[in-house]
């Protein structure tokens, strides 16, 4: 009797009773131990009481989880990993914090990060004002009680010793933990878009999941840094899809049921619903309240759309209130984005479980390119036993990354510093369900049917943001062809095409030819240039080659493509003019490919037949960046003056900005700068070593950390060599 009863209450419930079962043993023995407390340093029971029945099985050397977070809690080890220890996490490192501090007082317990990743009555402040310190720990795990949070701190705030008794054992009778916040409506966000869902009934058997449509505001794409979520209790999940651009949109702000309160799909929906789910997800949640910021200079872009779909899905709250939801997007200026991330997501589609069995199911999917993970969680329903995720290949081949056992709640792991997947590693997940019921279950959309899901959020090794300043500037074009290819850069062909001996070409053309290309037969071919080094196309701004048509003949289909990496431009579509017989020149903005890694391969395929020419191929270097503080543009005549002359600058006196010329006869180390009449510096102009030249500087009068000068007079001093000239210039705001 008992036995039907659980299996028809599923699956999961059976090994939540088991766990609670080990859960109260322990406590029990605990208890036990309570007479001989009066011995024990006040460590030692934090250790014994709350350490190793909370922390240990996550924090144990050799543990996958362990070596995540660096920290090992079990005992003999523990107090070493903790006093005045410097966090694994980089946010709080950087904010000076020790795991804990033994400065004592309220100091201490301010300075320990141990602190903040337990007290969960304080995680409103723990994830608003720190979004980047990870999880309250136990992780996955009900909150420390009040009573053991009280005996910690107290612990921490006289010094954190290791002997002696420092806290009122009687703190550990108060048992009461801190309980989530009740649902409250967001605050609409002073940048960014809000959501509001409800108040909505959930059927009241069952549970109820929906579509909602909510038109786009701006024709713009967005840049998104964070996400704030509120649900009422009882909701399983909420999900943020980016409606493509292109499809019909459907009616704004109505709910469009996966199924009414009958239980019959509305397939409709359900196929609208499958279409989104792997292109179009952008952020969820399936926790009742969530804030979450990306590290600092990362955004996530979101393209320009017609409007976004929202994915509710509740079961009935257990206040019977009906479900609400509200959802914060914030988002930034274009200017302020360094890192541009990507959602994403693995997701097996084949799945098959039999009735009445337990059945694992794993697959492992590669990445192609080097991403930093810097959010993950999983996805399945209620037959979920296990949700594991571990990493393959690399350094951290075969480490557990992530674990749970809720289904509902799956947790959102945070990765500071982000998990680094390199090209060929990858995730393998591996999911074990107990299907109770007489059906076998497949994948789909229905909480009784099954899936298989990794979401993540990543930004790829190259990904440039509208804000960011290239951090290594090329300063000249990267040739990749010229009378030859350039050493580092080799040249493969496939298909019907010749490379020919790029050197020994004929040079009827131009004088200098040095790509000939012969297509022996019609077909497909490709050449490609490969390099041995990958290179960084920041500070690139376009690629650019010389092409002549030769002889070239066009098929029906004509195809002629240019690839950087994997993404392409169709060189046929006004950038080349296979009719027109000469030289032609052709410029590709290097945003075109919409790059998001290092470029190793370049090559050029299509079914042209006959011979062409190349030549000139190279990535063209963009304006250098302004430099920090003072603005200053230098350029050089190569001409060799016959003196070393400071002229006069001019405009003077100037207000916006003026010009400073001078000539070096010898290449020597200069330091141009301007003083006060006293003689302090204000700005740096040149520095370091020059050719023999003629240079003008153009400065806008502001001092090395970027501030406009006062109005007055200055000097401006040149030291070549031994030489030194100095003039006065007069800077009038
Ligand atoms: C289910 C596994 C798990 C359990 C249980 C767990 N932790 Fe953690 N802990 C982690 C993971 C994973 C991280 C790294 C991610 C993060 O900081 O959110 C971490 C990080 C930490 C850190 C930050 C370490 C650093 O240097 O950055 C502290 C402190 C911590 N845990 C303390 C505890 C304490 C105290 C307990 C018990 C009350 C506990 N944890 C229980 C998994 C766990």
């Amino acid at each position: 009797m008992l036995r039907t009863q659980m299996m028809s209450t599923g699956g999961a419930l059976l090994i939540c009773a088991a766990i609670l079962t080990v859960l109260n043993g322990s406590t029990v023995s605990a208890l036990d131990d309570e007479p001989e407390d009066g011995e024990r340093a006040t460590w030692e029971t934090i250790q014994q009481d709350i350490l190793n029945i909370n922390c240990g099985g996550c924090h144990s050397a050799g543990s996958s989880l362990a070596r995540q977070s660096g920290l090992v809690l079990t005992e003999k080890e523990a107090y070493g990993q903790l006093i005045d220890v410097v966090p694994r996490n980089t946010a709080a490192a950087g904010d000076g914090l020790k795991r804990v501090s033994s400065a004592g007082g309220l100091p201490g317990v301010e300075q320990s990060f141990l602190w903040e990743k337990i007290n969960a009555s304080e995680q409103d402040h723990f994830y608003d004002d720190h979004p980047h310190y990870g999880a309250i720990m136990p992780l996955g795990q009900p909150y420390l009680s009040n009573g053991e949070l009280a005996y910690i701190e107290a612990w921490i705030r006289s010094g954190a010793p290791e002997d002696g008794v420092v806290a009122d054992p009687v703190l550990l009778a108060d048992e009461t933990r801190f309980a989530a916040p009740e649902f409250v409506a967001l605050v609409p966000p002073g940048q960014g878009i809000q959501f509001h869902v409800g108040p909505f009934e959930v059927w009241e058997k069952d549970d109820r999941e929906f579509l909602y449509f909510e038109p786009m505001v701006t024709a713009e794409e967005l840049y998104v840094t964070g996400y704030e979520i509120s649900m009422r209790p009882g909701s399983h999940h909420f999900i943020v899809f980016n409606y493509p651009d292109g499809k019909p949109t459907p009616e704004p702000s109505v709910y469009r049921d996966l199924r009414d309160p009958q239980g019959k799909h509305n397939l409709h929906v359900l196929s609208q619903l499958a279409e989104l789910f792997p292109s179009g997800f952008f952020v969820g949640t399936q926790t009742p309240y969530i804030n979450y910021r990306f590290p600092p200079g990362v955004a996530l872009r979101l393209p320009p759309g017609t409007g976004f779909d929202l994915d509710s899905h509740s079961v009935p709250s257990p206040d019977g209130k009906p479900g609400e939801v509200y959802a914060n997007i914030y988002t930034v200026d274009r200017s302020e984005v360094e890192k541009v991330a990507y959602p994403a997501n693995f997701n097996n589609g084949e799945i098959n479980l039999p009735p009445h069995e337990t059945t694992t199911l794993s697959k492992t999917f590669q990445f192609s390119e080097t991403r930093n993970i810097i959010q993950m969680w999983s996805h399945a329903h209620e037959k979920m036993l296990e949700f594991s995720i571990v990493a393959v290949g690399g350094e951290r081949d075969g480490e557990m990354l992530y674990w749970t056992n809720d289904w509902e709640h799956p947790p959102l792991l945070e990765f500071d510093p982000p998990l680094v997947m390199e090209s060929g590693q990858g995730l393998q997940m591996i999911t074990t369900y107990h299907n109770w019921t007489d059906e076998t279950i497949n994948f789909g959309a229905r909480s009784t049917d099954e899936m298989q899901f990794i979401f993540y959020i990543y930004y790829p090794e190259y990904s440039p943001g509208p804000g960011a300043v290239p951090h290594e500037w090329p300063g000249e074009d990267l040739l990749i062809m010229d009378e030859d290819l350039l050493p580092g850069w080799r040249a493969e062909s496939n298909g019907s095409v010749e490379l020919v001996d790029l050197t020994a070409a004929d040079k009827v053309h131009r004088g200098n030819v040095a790509g000939s290309f012969r297509l022996k037969r019609s077909g497909t071919w490709a050449v490609r240039f490969q390099s041995d080094d990958p290179v960084n196309p920041g500070g690139y701004i376009a690629l650019r080659f010389a092409f002549h048509p030769g002889d070239v003949t066009l098929p029906a289909n004509p195809r002629f493509r240019l690839f950087v990496n994997s993404a392409w431009v169709n060189l046929l579509e006004d950038m080349v003019d296979v009719e027109r017989k000469e030289w032609q020149l052709v410029e590709i903005p290097v945003e075109e490919f919409g790059l998001r890694r290092f470029i190793d391969s370049i090559q050029f395929s299509g079914n042209l037949g006959g011979t062409f020419y190349l030549d000139d191929i190279r990535l063209v270097a963009g304006e250098p960046p302004p430099q920090p503080g003072t603005a200053v543009v230098e350029s050089q005549d190569a001409t060799v003056p016959e003196t070393f002359t400071l002229d006069q600058n001019y405009p003077n006196p100037f207000n916006l900005d003026t010009t400073i010329r001078f000539d070096l006869p010898l290449s020597e180390e200069i330091d141009l700068a301007v003083y006060n009449l006293i003689g302090q510096k204000f700005a740096t102009l040149a520095q370091g070593l020059r050719e023999a030249g003629t240079y003008t500087l153009r400065w806008d009068g502001r001092d090395d950390d970027g501030r406009d000068l006062a109005t007055g007079v200055y000097l401006y001093r040149l030291k070549a060599g031994e030489r030194v000239e100095t003039r006065k210039l007069l800077l009038l705001r």
